[in-house]
């Protein structure tokens, strides 16, 4: 049977992969400069992640959400005290995509309004409403098409308000550094305006850390460099190293009843587990302030290449610009220099979203290699 062809791929089939490597079918080494698309945080093959993968497994793997799992709990615990956002409740779910969705329709449940603001260039995920608040129009069906988002710029302050002022938007969802759009930020003052207009017209500021959350930025949420304090913080990728694990933070103003969300994989015994590890390995190791001081060193040195026009991104969530498309300089990446780098929908951008392990080294390599390919 074909599988349903849906996405391009390179020619390389991963057999194995440890640390920032990870090691082809075809016996070569590669340098994981893409993380799995943002996902691999601890690393590959991590051993604490391993043991308690192997450990859980060999006692629960799963059991629905009918029954107590002290591990949420605990999870729920460790991430506020890593990430400072106190008071917050948890709700798990599995991807960055239903973490989304469940973020608008918490909004929505909320002050019972339906319309949503997102921003241009905007990704959010690929179902209902996430993909209707994502600004690419190929990948909107006309069911999604049925949900009303305004998409507004980055900086439009006078547009947010008169949008806002209509008194039917249940949420603004920004990405406080913007993954598949291609790195863009907006400005500090911008975010604090979308909180304090959100705040003015009861609408819900929903904060998408799907792809720069759980340290990747330098700061455990992206958001947090920004200064405000969102309703909803929607978190994946990072958050389990490669197991399927999603949620949201949900702010005490936001009462839960029985019923109001619910899911049956998310939040299982494996999934608490693989998330543990990843808290546990990025405060042993400090991976946080490490992004973000390896992250300051790549852009000084990318600075000082002539053809990279443009550095964007925070910490270890990196695009290097080009007057040129990249996908010429990816294949030569991959298949001459054994590197994976990222795309975006800005075809001159190069990204770079490494596990937060990676050492100076391994960007010294990658560098020298992008030299010879230019
Ligand atoms: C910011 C952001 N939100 C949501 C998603 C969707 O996550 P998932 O693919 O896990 O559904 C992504 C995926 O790339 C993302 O980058």
């Amino acid at each position: 049977m074909p599988l349903f062809d849906v996405y391009p791929l390179y020619d390389v089939t991963p057999v194995r992969a440890k640390g920032v490597h990870v090691y082809g079918a075809d016996r070569k080494k590669y340098l994981d400069l893409y993380g799995g698309h943002a996902v691999i945080s601890i690393g590959h093959q991590h051993p604490v992640y391993n043991r308690r993968l192997k450990k859980q497994i060999s006692k629960i793997g799963f059991y629905s959400n009918a029954i107590q799992n002290p591990l949420q709990k605990q999870l729920a615990d460790e991430i506020e005290a890593q990430s400072g956002c106190e008071g917050y409740q948890l709700f798990m779910c599995s991807s960055g995509a239903e973490a989304n969705e469940n973020a608008l329709k918490l909004a929505s449940f909320y002050n019972k309004k339906a319309k949503v603001v997102a921003f241009k260039n905007a990704f959010h995920g690929r179902t209902s409403a996430a993909v209707a608040a994502t600004d690419t129009p190929k990948i909107i069906a006309p069911l999604n098409a049925q949900q009303e988002v305004i998409f507004l710029d980055f900086g439009d302050e006078k547009a947010l308000e008169e949008t806002l002022r209509k008194e039917d938007v249940c949420a603004v969802i920004i990405e406080a550094i913007q993954g598949v759009g291609g790195l863009d930020m907006p400005t500090k003052k911008f975010m604090q305006d979308v909180e304090k207009l959100c705040r003015k017209y009861n609408s819900c500021l929903i904060a998408d850390e799907v792809q720069s959350g759980f340290g990747r930025s330098g700061a455990f949420f992206a958001y947090q460099h920004f200064g405000v304090t969102p309703d909803i913080i929607s978190m994946a990728k990072g958050m389990g190293n490669g197991f399927p694990v999603g949620g949201i933070f949900v702010h005490p103003k936001i009462e839960p009843w029985y019923g109001m969300l619910g899911t049956t994989f998310g939040g299982n015994h494996l999934a608490c587990q693989a998330s543990l590890a990843v808290l546990e390995v990025l405060k042993k190791k400090n991976l946080i302030s490490h992004a973000a001081s390896l992250g300051e060193a790549f852009e000084a040195r990318a600075k000082t290449i002539k053809a990279v026009k443009k550095v964007k991104g925070r910490g270890l969530m990196l695009g290097l610009e080009f007057d040129f498309e990249v996908s010429e300089l990816r294949k030569k990446l991959i298949y001459e220099h054994r590197i994976f780098t990222g795309g975006s929908s800005n075809k001159k951008l190069l990204r770079i979203l490494p596990p937060l392990t990676i050492q100076q080294k391994h960007f010294d390599y990658f560098f020298n290699a992008l030299e010879k390919s230019l």
